[in-house]
């Protein structure tokens, strides 16, 4: 960052706190560089991790358009370090009133393809910009006007395309063709090009009305009002009722106890949490000392236990508020144990020959340790990269599709290739069930591991292997970073990876199919050596950690 930019920031953070700091160090880890240094700077100007997080939440919306958002939502993680306390924030879009069961459908009860995907029928109503208000609100100590600033200068004066950035618009030039503003946005004659300055006029006066007015003109005033116009005139189902209605929920996270180890992750509407405590009982009833890492036999068991817990997922899994998900079961140690002896005894789960994974840039985490050991692990998304490819008229933001996270058609696989049941059907104000994954590992009561990925449904294996590197082969976030990682998720039965040894692979390939993929993409931030790390996973170009001493 600049010396511009520093003084910039600072002036438009101005509180006067200026906190002596604790023990710890602070780190910040984004998947932008620029939303990285807006949320150092407010670590450095006396800000908690709250504020950091609600400033660079509105930072990605702008300099990371493919999954920052204000027309999507998510879940965040808080560690309050005073109250020795772990809340978990539930933002995560839900179904407008008027959704039904077969919206998706045509006559003769097939899925209508891209429906759930690029139309205004594919969003749910929002709630990232009521998500942040609401942490801000709750613990956050900046004057929230100070935090949403950056984002607008960023809008306002544009930010300089990276090749990778630029490359991706290009990319996705024809989910842009799609009639509405986001045209003129992301679209430019001849490509974007490295080194361009992007621009977003529309989205930087947004913006400003929300720091001006609050989250209310979004969910009620003049914001409310473009994006329920252009949705009635385009089909869609988002109404003023529906903005007006949405709430956003604090709950408790989900925790278990892995050996020495807390964790503790996100709840229902996530799956992500339930699948990770899960995997990680299943497989403490194996001594991992003898399984080397990333061996045929470590692989073939982190497989099944994969599969298992995702053919629960598929099963139970969906808006405890409309199903009642046997979630204490999943997690108990005893169902983990009934398993893994399945497992020994070698039982597989019936699987069946696999169709395509979407391959996306869908979805984005952060992880945030402030100078007193609050944490912020935050995942936030438009569903798949750019959500629905629709920009509300004349706001700039656009809009998610997350309403293909809903088993659409019960056993008909999603844009990841996902089975749902009746768990997860459509249904008026639910939310469709998720895999994101804000995960904080903490040893002695102390933070221990930070993480989160992007990903769909590889998230939460994602997230696995990354606790078990560091935990059970001690690596420290840039080795486990280099491993290749893989993806098993029962249906389809496919294994992913990200680029086996030739043996393995030979190996692998007489039980089931093998397609090589990224899988993940991790900002972490964990203790090594009695401080705080960050890494941003090498898989994304322009990822940035901040670490401040
Ligand atoms: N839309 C991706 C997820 O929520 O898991």
């Amino acid at each position: 960052m600049n010396f511009c930019w520093k003084i910039i920031l600072a002036l438009l953070i101005f509180s006067s706190c200026s906190k002596d700091p604790k023990s710890n160090n602070a780190v910040v880890v984004t998947r932008h560089h620029l939303a990285t240094d807006i949320g150092a700077e407010i670590l450095k100007n006396g800000g908690n991790a709250i504020d950091s997080a609600v400033a660079v939440a509105f930072a990605l919306a702008v300099v990371n358009p493919s999954a920052g958002n204000l027309g999507g939502g998510g879940f965040m993680l808080y560690y309050d370090a005073d109250d020795e306390k772990t809340f978990a924030l539930d933002y995560r879009e839900r179904a407008p009133q008027n959704a039904t069961e077969k919206m998706f459908l045509n006559k003769e009860g097939d899925v209508i393809e891209g429906l759930s995907l690029n139309s205004y029928l594919a969003s749910g109503v929002p709630g990232t910009v009521k998500g942040m208000f609401k942490a801000h609100n709750l613990f956050g100590s900046i004057p929230i006007e100070n935090l949403i600033a950056p984002a607008i200068k960023i809008a306002k004066d544009g930010f300089t395309l990276s090749n990778f950035q630029a490359t991706n618009f290009n990319k996705y030039k024809k989910k842009f063709l799609n009639g509405s503003d986001s045209e003129s946005i992301f679209i430019k004659e001849g490509g974007f090009k490295e080194g361009d300055i992007f621009i977003q006029a529309d989205l930087a006066k947004s913006l400003e009305l929300i720091q001006s007015r609050g989250q209310k003109v979004f969910y009620e005033g003049k914001l409310a009002d473009k994006i329920v116009e252009d949705f009635s005139q385009n089909g869609g189902l988002i109404s003023s009722e529906d903005l007006l209605n949405y709430k956003v929920y604090l709950k408790d996270p989900i925790c278990g106890i892995y050996k020495e180890y807390d964790v503790c992750s996100m709840p229902l509407p996530s799956s992500g949490g339930i699948a990770i405590i899960q995997m990680l009982n299943i497989i403490e009833n194996f001594d991992l000392k003898n399984y080397s890492h990333n061996s045929l036999e470590y692989i073939e068991l982190l497989i099944k236990i994969m599969s298992f817990a995702y053919a629960d997922r598929s099963k139970y899994l969906g808006d405890q508020e409309f199903f009642d998900a046997p979630v204490e079961n999943l997690i108990s140690k005893k169902y983990a144990e009934k398993i893994s002896k399945k497992i020994k005894s070698s039982e597989e789960l019936k699987v069946e020959p696999g169709i395509y994974f979407y391959e996306g840039d869908q979805t984005t985490h952060f992880s945030i340790i402030d100078y007193e050991g609050n944490v912020v692990s935050n995942t936030y998304t438009l569903n798949t990269a750019y959500g629905s490819g629709i920009v509300a008229k004349g706001t700039g933001i656009l809009m998610n599709n997350e309403m293909d996270d809903f088993s659409i058609k019960p056993g008909t696989p999603n844009v990841y290739g996902l089975i749902g049941s009746e768990a997860n059907k459509i249904e008026s104000k639910k939310s469709p069930l998720s895999s994101m994954s804000p995960t904080i590992v903490f040893k002695d009561s102390k933070p221990f591991l930070i993480t989160g990925s992007q990903g769909g449904s590889m998230i939460i294996n994602t997230v696995f292997q990354e606790i078990l590197n560091t935990i059970e082969f001690n690596m420290e976030l840039s080795e486990s970073n280099e491993k290749s990682r893989i993806h098993y998720q029962w249906k389809p039965s496919v294994l992913f990876h990200e680029g086996l040894n030739k043996s393995l692979i030979d190996e692998l390939s007489k039980n089931m199919k093998l397609m090589e993929r990224k899988i993940g993409e991790t900002q972490s931030i964990s203790l090594e050596n009695g401080k705080y790390q960050g890494w941003s996973d090498y898989r994304r170009p322009d990822g940035k950690k901040i670490e401040l001493h």
